[in-house]
């Protein structure tokens, strides 16, 4: 049986159920996610977009002072819009790099390996197809150059919160002293401006949600009926977690393909997704307690939004 298989097997049978939100990500749903992207209510891209064109200098210069050579390495790169305009910027620094944009998938990595060397003529770069720390693993194999990470949007929000040390142990290990790290955090603001983000009135995210359901009835011929399920986002401002839900509509039961039912009671919910939001303190506290020193701090100007350069301590 596949990995995709046991984990929403083992995840609708968990008490309270829950699907991982990685798998939120096939074709339809890069497209759901796009979607989301464009409505008025999801800040996060436009914010952290402002930062990378308005703010590129700053960054620009930060990586150089540290290193005037490096591998610029990009954790789930997508159509890296944000980061070109970094790429241009020290390309036109004729700074010594090459991009290597890490994605789990093989079209991204084809579209940017195609797209990007016309776009910004003389970049160096290296695609590479797979899991993040796979990839950064066959990286320092090619090359032992300072290493510069950019994991954008806010994508750390989605690792459960007390799986993050977890995430950033690795990654650590991974590294050198010296090496840096770019993350995007969505900060702590109006609960209301937050949980609007993830219940837009287009419905995009609701259907991004379900997207999950109809995969899992594609791909292991289950049987979900997505009209017995609502879209239900919750956002605690004590804790910062934004969560999603999908809640049963009534009791009703699931086939998984041959294997057997999924019982749901009236009101009964599959967690879904965590999009973490952080205090500023917060950033760097996680930075510190995993060996990390923030270097820098650079905000949208509604300070809604967070990237933050860390480096890598011993
Ligand atoms: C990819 N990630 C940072 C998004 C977020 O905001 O947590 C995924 C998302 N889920 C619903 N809307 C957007």
């Amino acid at each position: 049986m596949n990995k995709f298989f046991n984990d929403v097997w083992e995840g609708l049978n968990a008490t309270p159920k829950r699907l991982s939100s990685k798998y939120f990500y096939d074709e339809a749903g890069d497209k759901l996610f796009q979607e989301i992207m464009q409505t008025p209510e999801y800040y996060l891209t436009n914010c952290e977009l402002e930062i990378f064109s308005e703010k590129t200098d700053e960054i620009s210069e930060l990586m150089l002072s540290h290193s005037t050579s490096f591998d610029l390495v990009e954790l789930g790169a997508g159509d890296a819009m944000k980061s070109t305009f970094l790429l241009k910027n020290l390309q036109d620094r004729k700074a010594d790099f090459v991009y290597y944009p890490i994605d789990i998938s093989a079209h991204v990595i084809e579209n940017l390996s195609d797209k990007l060397p016309d776009e910004i003529p003389g970049i160096r770069i290296n695609g590479m197809n797979g899991e993040y720390f796979d990839m950064l693993k066959q990286i320092k194999k090619i090359s032992s150059r300072k290493k510069v990470v950019l994991f954008l949007g806010s994508s750390i929000g989605n690792i459960p919160f007390e799986h993050t040390g977890d995430f950033l142990n690795e990654l650590h290990q991974q590294l050198n002293p010296g090496d840096l790290l770019l993350t995007g955090f969505d900060l702590k603001k109006d609960p209301r401006l937050i949980l609007a983000a993830y219940n837009d009135a287009s419905g995009a995210t609701k259907r991004f949600n379900l997207n999950l359901l109809q995969r899992i009835n594609r791909e292991l011929d289950a049987d979900f009926n997505l009209a017995g399920f609502e879209h239900y986002p919750v956002y605690d401002e004590a804790s910062g977690a934004c969560k999603s839900y999908l809640k049963s509509l009534s009791k009703q039961r699931v086939r998984i393909g041959e294997v057997g039912w999924v019982h749901f009671a009236k009101g009964e919910m599959i967690f879904m997704e965590i999009s973490q939001k952080y205090s500023l303190q917060q950033t760097d506290e996680l930075a510190r307690a995993n060996a990390f020193k923030p270097v820098k701090h650079i905000f949208d100007n509604k300070e809604w939004f967070l990237d933050t350069i860390w480096q890598v301590v011993t």
